[in-house]
């Protein structure tokens, strides 16, 4: 049985209840700015294979430890945490996951085998309080069943682990709706392994010579996180998408459709009022196409919607790949499956 505990009802004696279920051994999901994460003691190995059963993970998938403050942090690695201060102090509490050197505390278990370790501080009140009240780095994968998209609210997490966790803390939808970055700062060149909100850009103002790992730009290259090879964030309906400018995109939407099949969009305003879909048509806007942040927030609850819906096909627009649409993107990719039309801008 798992225990949701709607959003109204979290306070402290449940804070107590759930930092204990962490402390024997047991899994509570809890809400993070990005997506929810579900948690288990980071320094417990059996507590952590626990998580890799109830989400059906590859073992090689290393998870990330979230901790409530910077010292918790510097438990964790052998590396001093010192040289990066002024990026930890801008970025933390925040969506920025750093690869870094683990410390003997850190079980392999959370590593997937790898003797560096992922750390990241949340900006989320329970979350943080979670962590406190377990006083133990919470392992936290997004929780999901491997491979669907992430869950964005409490609803989706019981959707996904239901029967399989011990408890849901419900935090209402979450702020940013996709995942951190991940910025490896464990070897002299600092690399994102995966992009997030918070961009090449962004880390530049600390790390001028940060680059991209080189996947995220040639999708033929191995990436160096494991969990970026996997399958992920797909629904199970077919699903397309479609890049380049706004007429290429509509041009090449209209010679895919095959009128003996039915489709849902995922789509912008602005190709919304372009495409001439009738009104039974099944259509999620997600926002304007320059709106980066609404598009993010709203990507992994809508595929979840239109997986649902009777539909054939998904059709997905892209856009374009600078600041955090290269994030959306790298999502979007990968609920696609490589099925990806059009040149990309
Ligand atoms: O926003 C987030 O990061 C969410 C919330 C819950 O915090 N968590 C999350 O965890 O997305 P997960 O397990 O779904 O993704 C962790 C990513 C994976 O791609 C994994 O391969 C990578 O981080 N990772 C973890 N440890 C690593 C390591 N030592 N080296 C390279 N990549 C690592
Ligand atoms: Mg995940």
């Amino acid at each position: 049985m798992t225990k949701l505990i709607k959003q109204n009802q979290v306070n402290d004696k449940i804070l107590k209840q759930a930092g204990h279920i962490i402390r024997e051994g047991g899994l509570v999901a809890f809400p993070t700015e990005t997506v929810y994460g579900l948690g288990a003691d980071g320094l417990n190995e059996e507590a952590i294979d626990k998580i890799f059963v109830a989400k059906n993970r590859p073992q090689d998938n290393p998870v990330i430890l979230h901790v409530g403050s910077v010292e918790m942090a510097q438990a964790l690695t052998t590396d001093d945490l010192r040289p990066y201060q002024d990026l930890i102090e801008a970025f933390w509490p925040g969506p920025l996951s750093l690869i870094v050197n683990k410390s003997d505390e850190v079980p392999y278990q959370a590593t997937g085998g790898l003797d560096t370790v992922a750390i990241r501080f949340p900006r989320n009140d329970i979350a943080i309080q979670l962590i406190q009240a377990a006083n133990r780095p919470l392992a936290g994968p997004s929780a999901n069943i491997s491979g669907r998209p992430s869950p964005t609210d409490a609803q989706t997490v019981m959707e996904d682990l239901a029967g399989r966790i011990d408890m849901v803390l419900d935090g209402g939808p979450t702020t940013i709706g996709i995942e951190s970055t991940v910025l490896d700062i464990s070897t002299p060149q600092p690399q994102i392994l995966r992009p997030g909100a918070i961009t090449q850009e962004d880390i530049m103002a600390f790390i001028p010579d940060v680059t991209l790992d080189a996947s995220l730009e040639d999708i033929s290259q191995r990436p160096k996180s494991p969990g970026q090879k996997y399958k992920h964030y797909a629904p199970s309906k077919p699903t397309a998408l479609f890049v380049g400018d706004q007429d290429a995109k509509l041009a090449n939407i209209k010679d895919y459709l095959d009128p003996k099949k039915t489709y849902g969009y995922m789509i912008s305003s602005e190709l919304r009022v372009r495409l001439d879909l009738d009104e039974t048509a099944i259509v999620y806007v997600y926002g304007s196409i320059e709106d980066h942040k609404s598009i993010a927030e709203k990507i992994f609850k809508t595929l979840r919607l239109l997986d649902k819906e009777d539909i054939d096909e998904i059709i997905v627009e892209g856009l374009d790949y600078t600041g955090q649409g290269l994030a959306i993107m790298n999502r979007l990719e990968k609920s696609a499956g490589g099925n990806i039309i059009g040149q990309k801008i």
